[in-house]
């Protein structure tokens, strides 16, 4: 179960929630994407609804059954993502950034199917950095009060630790909460099961056992609820 969530704790709060992977054509019948299933997102926007909150769930490529009571706006590539999420956000209490957008995105898409060629050789895929929507939302916020959240599935590398990467990625961010999931162990991806820290930009650490998705899902609405009350 997801463990005691204060039901309408969020009444009247206006939430956003992004969720899925978002794919970036290449021609009319390919893509570049990533595995995000959706799951995480959707678990925080039914725990969101469940405890009173209005929500808008932007769904990138879900396949997951429309969560009752959400608004929710299906996108495919991160440019759509970044529209959707914008424009729900205007006067939003929180935003949740659950989603996987891609980083890059093809230079050119091709109007019409890529053939491959006799001679065995194959075409370069020249990509660019697609625009930072937890960046863009943190730092130009349309409400200065508002409770952003971003996720990270980080490995610790040659630069650093998890918990260093993390701090650092936060900083960068410049959100209020980041949940980073330890993924040096094997893939989170797809899995019904998720652990994570969640760090605050306030220093704080939270550390959330190994449990469901919606456990996790309450969990984080925890927190998004105690600066909410402590904001207005
Ligand atoms: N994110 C975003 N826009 C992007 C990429 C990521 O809003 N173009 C958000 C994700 O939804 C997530 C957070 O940023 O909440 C961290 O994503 P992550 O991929 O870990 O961060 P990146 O800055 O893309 O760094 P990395 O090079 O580690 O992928
Ligand atoms: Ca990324």
């Amino acid at each position: 179960t997801s463990g005691a969530a204060p039901l309408g704790d969020l009444a009247g709060r206006r939430v956003v929630v992004s969720a899925g992977g978002t794919r970036e054509r290449l021609d009319p019948v390919r893509f570049l994407g990533n595995r995000s299933s959706g799951r995480q997102g959707y678990a925080l926007a039914r725990a969101a609804a469940a405890r009173g909150a209005e929500v808008t769930l932007v769904a990138a490529n879900v396949t997951l059954p429309d969560p009752a009571g959400v608004k929710v706006v299906a996108v495919e590539s991160t440019a759509e993502l970044r529209d959707a999420v914008l424009s729900a956000s205007v006067d939003a209490d929180a935003v949740v950034m659950a989603a996987a957008p891609a980083d890059f995105r093809p230079l050119s898409t091709s109007e019409t199917k890529i053939k491959k060629a006799d001679d065995g050789s194959a075409p370069s895929i020249v990509l660019q950095q697609n625009p930072d929507i937890l960046k863009e939302i943190s730092t130009h916020r349309s409400r200065p009060d508002a409770v952003i959240v971003g996720f990270a599935a980080e490995t610790g590398d040659h630069t650093g630790s998890v918990l260093d990467l993390a701090r650092a990625k936060l900083a960068r961010k410049g959100c209020d909460l980041l949940v980073v999931n330890d993924v040096s162990g094997g893939a989170v991806f797809g899995s019904t099961d998720n652990e994570a820290l969640i760090l605050g930009a306030d220093g704080s650490s939270t550390e959330v056992p190994h449990g469901s998705k919606s456990a996790l899902a309450h969990r984080i609405w925890d927190l998004v609820a105690v600066r909410l009350a402590g904001r207005s």
